[in-house]
């Protein structure tokens, strides 16, 4: 049977992960494995209501512990009841955010730090980390451009304005400068740049730990 892989796509909102992380998937399934694609928060039906209860510009009144909390619960909801065993399935898990934005949003934006976020995200994925993360690097004004050409609503953590999307940035590229694992990638690039940037990554790293 083939190993599975958990493979993370991170950065600020509006970075561009989602096209690319489908983009993803659909090359996965074309080369016969089989694939899931996940959200956090979310992905299982407690941690969706987790999701609304965090995302909901309404809850402004949430203070950052509850919030970390919050994300942390929902973490180990789709760790335990969906990655876990997808992954000893030998598939592959595609993952829209994971602890890493644990670290970005709550350690450095909101200033909870490093440990706390760290122990944190131990327990709730005991010990499961990432293969490989694609951090989408972009600058916070870039992002805000690109959310606001899509017409969406914004949540609760968008509406925190430009100044916390560019502290999370900061808290990213913290992150990538001490992790491997973790493969900054230019997102002003184009669509097809950055995907083929990615696959070499992925075929690099399959080949580095034999899944095929
Ligand atoms: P998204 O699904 O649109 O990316 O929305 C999730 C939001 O939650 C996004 O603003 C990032 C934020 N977030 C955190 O603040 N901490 C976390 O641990 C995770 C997973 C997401």
């Amino acid at each position: 049977m083939n190993r599975g892989l958990l493979i993370t796509f991170e950065g600020i909102d509006g970075c561009g992960k989602s096209t690319q992380l489908n983009k993803l998937a659909d090359w996965f399934k074309s080369n016969g494995r089989s694939v899931l694609v996940v959200r956090e928060p979310g992905g299982t039906s407690i941690g969706e209501k987790i999701r609304n209860i965090l995302l909901d510009k309404k809850n402004d009144e949430m203070c950052s512990v509850t919030e970390l909390l919050l994300y942390e619960a929902a973490r180990a909801q789709i760790t335990s009841q969906v990655i876990r065993p997808a992954i000893e399935e030998g598939k592959i898990v595609i993952c829209d955010r994971f602890y890493d934005s644990t670290f970005a949003y709550q350690g450095y934006a909101r200033g909870l730090g490093e440990k706390l976020v760290r122990d944190l995200n131990e327990t709730a994925t005991e010990g499961l980390a990432p293969n490989i993360t694609f951090l989408l690097d972009l600058t916070a004004e870039d992002a805000y451009k690109r959310r606001k050409g899509r017409g969406e609503a914004e949540d609760r953590l968008e509406a925190m304005g430009l100044d916390f999307q560019k502290a999370v940035r900061e808290g990213y590229l913290v992150l990538a400068e001490n992790d491997y694992r973790i493969r900054r990638i230019d997102a002003s690039k184009s669509i097809d740049d950055i995907f083929e940037t990615i696959v070499g990554e992925v075929e690099k790293e399959i080949a580095a730990c034999g899944t095929r």
